[in-house]
């Protein structure tokens, strides 16, 4: 039987103060939390998920509590008290966890079909399987060094752009067999800076997909990730919007119960419900969270305006995350 671990314990510094009071996975990307839309790639016969909580672990417990999707899935959220690392995290769990296990990262949403990366792990008899994924500019990841047969051969995580060995980078999610434990101990902190470099002499291997890949963890990452997903989710107004003169352009989604008013509105918009946007207002690239609300004549673009925040009559917020 495998098991799924979501690491969901860290400090969400990269999003404040939109993470002063919740945890980064449940931070909602166009309408759902994080966390959830990870929940939902796990394949329907891994019956087990724990989350791997620290910073207000409190939220996630509460979430899972009252989440009527869960449905027959046994979701248990574990909370550390100190924060143990992406390693000491795993650790943690190694007397819940079967033989094998899947791990997500908290803040990525990503098309990476789980079950073909389990298939894949199996097929290559490996220990670990990192999902992989090319991209530009490799600064803040993990960087992976792989052979013919896809086959990882080194991983250094966070090297200086000089120094990195190639554009394949760790997509934060792994599929593991337990004998990735005889690779820790107690005091293992990173499955990035010692574990993973430790099983490159062990069957360590890379799984590449197809689609699209995102780290939410900041906020161009975040809003480039919501126009990725109403593209793909063919996300627009919602039945129940209410929508005045306005001029759009899209992607542009409004949750049932947003009241937008003779507003330029797109290209990148997302208006939560219970949320409103008034007169001359002019919006893109950017999220209008549940309760929030715009005042005549703002400006705002490249922003995240956090739950119950408003903004003021002829407002600008360019590049900021906003809060009550
Ligand atoms: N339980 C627990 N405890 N979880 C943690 C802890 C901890 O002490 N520290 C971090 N996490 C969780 C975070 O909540 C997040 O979901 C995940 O581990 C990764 O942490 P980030 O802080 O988002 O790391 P990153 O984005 O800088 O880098 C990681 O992700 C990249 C891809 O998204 C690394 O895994 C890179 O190698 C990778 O390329
Ligand atoms: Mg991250």
């Amino acid at each position: 039987m495998t098991d799924a671990v979501i690491l969901a314990g860290g400090l969400g510094t990269r999003l404040r103060p939109l993470t002063e009071n919740i945890p980064k996975p449940l931070v909602k990307l166009a309408g759902i939390p994080l966390i959830r839309r990870i929940v939902d790639s796990i394949p329907g016969d891994i019956e087990r998920v724990f989350v791997a909580a620290g910073y207000r672990a409190d939220k996630l417990s509460d979430y899972f509590k009252n989440d009527r999707d869960a449905g027959e899935r046994d979701v248990r959220v574990v909370p550390e008290e100190n924060a143990l690392g992406t390693a000491g995290a795993l650790w943690n769990l190694r007397n819940e966890l079967g033989d094998e296990f899947v791990v997500f990262n908290g803040d990525v949403v990503s098309s990476l079909d789980v079950s073909s990366a389990i298939s894949f792990h199996r097929s290559m008899n490996a220990t670990a399987t990192i999902s992989a994924w090319e991209v530009d500019d490799t600064e803040a990841y993990g960087v992976l060094r792989i052979d013919a047969e896809d086959r990882i051969t080194g991983f250094v995580e966070k090297p200086k752009k000089e120094e990195a060995v190639s554009r394949l980078i760790n997509a934060g999610t792994y599929v593991m067999n337990r004998h990735v434990f005889d690779f820790m101990n107690g005091s293992s902190f990173s499955l990035e800076r010692e574990v993973f470099p430790a099983l490159c002499s062990d069957r360590i291997f890379g799984y590449r997909f197809h689609g699209h890949w995102i780290d939410c963890g900041s906020l161009g990452a975040y809003l480039q990730a919501q126009s990725t997903v109403m593209i793909s989710e063919r996300r627009g107004i919602q039945k129940g919007a209410r929508l005045e003169g306005c001029l759009i352009e899209r992607p542009v989604s409004i949750e049932r119960g947003a009241r937008v008013r003779g507003a330029r509105i797109g290209p990148n918009v997302y208006v939560e419900a219970g949320s409103a946007v008034d007169e001359g207002s002019r919006l893109d690239n950017c999220v209008v969270m549940e309760g929030a609300k715009v005042g005549c004549g703002c400006s705002v673009s490249g922003s995240i305006i956090g739950p119950d925040c408003t903004l003021p009559d002829n407002a600008v917020s360019h590049n900021q995350i906003l809060v009550k």
